[in-house]
């Protein structure tokens, strides 16, 4: 068995590639996703993985869909295509995909096991009294493989679909019609472990312990004896978890930079405060409210709101740094889902792409490789207590990407009070932590209100609760009437210029969490 495994999943632009990467990941099992476009085969053979999935595609391998290089067959790594991916194995291997129209299947499917094979050995879902042995499947495709390649034999099918599990046990490539990582395919699951423990080896390894020391030996092989490292606190748990790490490893040539930018959450100051005390962290706080709003003034676009506060926030990192010697590095707490989104282009989140190319320091992330309930576990490895730990996020460009249109002091203190109050309640009411993420809008309109015998002309105000596994993907929270009827009552009773409360019932896809 190999010490390090790892899967490299590689994804042809499938809206079920995280879910591969998900059921990975519980596991335990060391996981990295690439876009097709992203790595060629030789950076695949220098990571080594036991393992690689392709992933299901929108596209077909009959209409220009998306190829790789055929060394991929030649680097004797065992390859599990799915869906698209298995047509594409089979296009590329000599085999032949067809479209026709009856053998178009979406949704559950029942195939039929034909043969032996080591990928589904003693895997199905029921045995007819005829020895016939079963399993039910989630299918969604248009094409069809009609023609296996040489060396592959068809292990299961059904009427419309005769080659829906197809195999080379000699070289290990596997293909599967269906999508064993939707959880309609029952035993979806256990065809992905047989992959990766039996085929592939893989050991059960990516534990917090392991992720922890794979963490500290990246670190001590990075970062030299006399190296100092500047990090920005930003009060969240990604930055949080980062600082601890570096400081338990590097001790006081960690400097970590704490900016007030007029845009955080009520009491973020103070808490940073104690929370560096407690975790003895060398911290410099600042206070630069007036550089941010001078800079977003007469700023309205989302985009360009992101870009000066992640300049802003840099300008004054560098202009720290200069005020040590020996400042090689700055570190940040990205973590993956950051980085796929990045990737994915939907937004500039400004931990991974504010940075200007040239900033003469070289970037440390530490905890880049992992999800949000990772970095969880991690933190409570180092004792960080359950509420900061399971705090909302919080975006990096803060209330800015909350105030639509022009950002001013005046405007956040609002938000920052109403945020506040729905937060308070939330926890008040128990509905805190049955939440992913809560937070509040200021909208860039005005209506009408009454106060006693006064008309107003006042600010409008939006809630949004989102529930969320991996923030790629959420549901708006049905939070009680009553509660939501007391949250827009205090709001606007202790906020003399907000008069009217609104409430977000949009999933993500296709809004996205921030409304900017
Ligand atoms: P969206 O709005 O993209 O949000 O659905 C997904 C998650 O990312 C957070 N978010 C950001 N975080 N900088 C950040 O550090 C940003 O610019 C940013 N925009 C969104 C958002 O709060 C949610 O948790």
């Amino acid at each position: 068995m190999k010490n390090n495994s790892c899967i490299i999943i590689l994804d042809f632009n499938s809206q079920y590639t995280m879910l591969i990467f998900k059921i990975l990941r519980k596991l335990k099992v060391y996981c990295e996703i690439y876009n097709y476009s992203d790595i060629s085969v030789d950076e695949i053979c220098n990571i080594n993985p036991s393992g690689i999935i392709l992933s299901g595609s929108s596209h077909s391998v009959l209409n220009n869909g998306p190829m790789l290089s055929n060394k991929i067959f030649n680097i004797n790594i065992p390859i599990l295509g799915i869906c698209y991916g298995m047509q594409l194995i089979v296009k590329m291997l000599g085999g032949i995909v067809e479209n026709i129209i009856g053998c178009r299947e979406f949704g559950l499917s029942r195939i039929i096991i034909k043969k032996y094979s080591n990928l589904t050995n003693n895997i199905y879902d029921r045995i007819n009294s005829n020895d016939r042995i079963f399993l039910d499947v989630w299918m969604s495709h248009n094409d069809v493989v009609t023609k296996i390649p040489n060396n592959f034999i068809a292990i299961a099918g059904n009427d419309k679909c005769q080659n829906a599990i197809i195999a080379n046990e000699k070289d290990k490539i596997y293909g599967l019609q269906f999508h064993p990582e939707v959880s309609h395919t029952k035993c979806g699951i256990n065809l992905i472990k047989r992959f990766v423990f039996n085929i592939c080896n893989c050991i059960p390894n990516w534990n917090i312990s392991n992720i922890y020391t794979t963490i500290v030996n990246n670190i001590n092989n990075l970062v030299k004896s006399n190296d100092k490292v500047i990090l920005g606190l930003s009060g969240g748990i990604d930055s949080l978890v980062t600082a601890i790490i570096i400081n338990n490893i590097i001790g006081k040539r960690l400097i970590c930079i704490f900016i007030d930018n007029g845009l955080l959450r009520l009491n973020e100051y103070k808490l940073v405060i104690k929370l560096s005390k407690n975790f003895n962290l060398n911290t410099i706080f600042i206070n630069a409210k007036n550089k941010f709003f001078n800079a977003l003034s007469n700023i309205s676009d989302a985009e360009e709101k992101r870009k000066i506060i992640g300049k802003v926030f840099v300008d004054i990192f560098l202009e720290q740094a200069t005020n040590f010697s020996n400042v090689k590095w700055f570190a940040q707490g990205t973590i993956y889902s950051d980085v796929i989104e990045s990737k994915n282009k939907i937004k500039s989140h400004h931990n991974v792409s504010g940075l200007p190319n040239n900033i003469g320091l070289k970037l440390l992330e530490p905890i880049k490789k992992l999800f949000k309930d990772e970095v969880r576990e991690l933190g409570l490895k180092m004792n960080v207590p359950h509420d900061i730990l399971y705090r909302h996020p919080f975006p990096g460009p803060g209330l800015a990407i909350r105030i639509i249109g022009e950002v001013k002091d005046s405007l956040c203190k609002l938000l920052r009070l109403a945020d506040s109050i729905f937060i308070e309640e939330l926890k008040n009411n128990n509905f805190y932590y049955r939440v992913d993420q809560a937070f509040t809008i200021l909208l860039p309109i005005k209506s009408v209100g009454i106060i006693g015998d006064y008309r107003r002309y006042d600010l409008v105000l939006a809630l949004r609760a989102i529930n969320t596994s991996n923030f790629m993907t959420a549901k708006w929270v049905k939070i009680p009437y009553n509660l939501l009827h007391k949250i827009s009552n205090r709001i606007i009773n202790e906020i003399n210029e907000i008069s009217r409360v609104v409430y977000d019932i949009s999933d993500k896809p296709p809004s996205t969490i921030e409304w900017e």
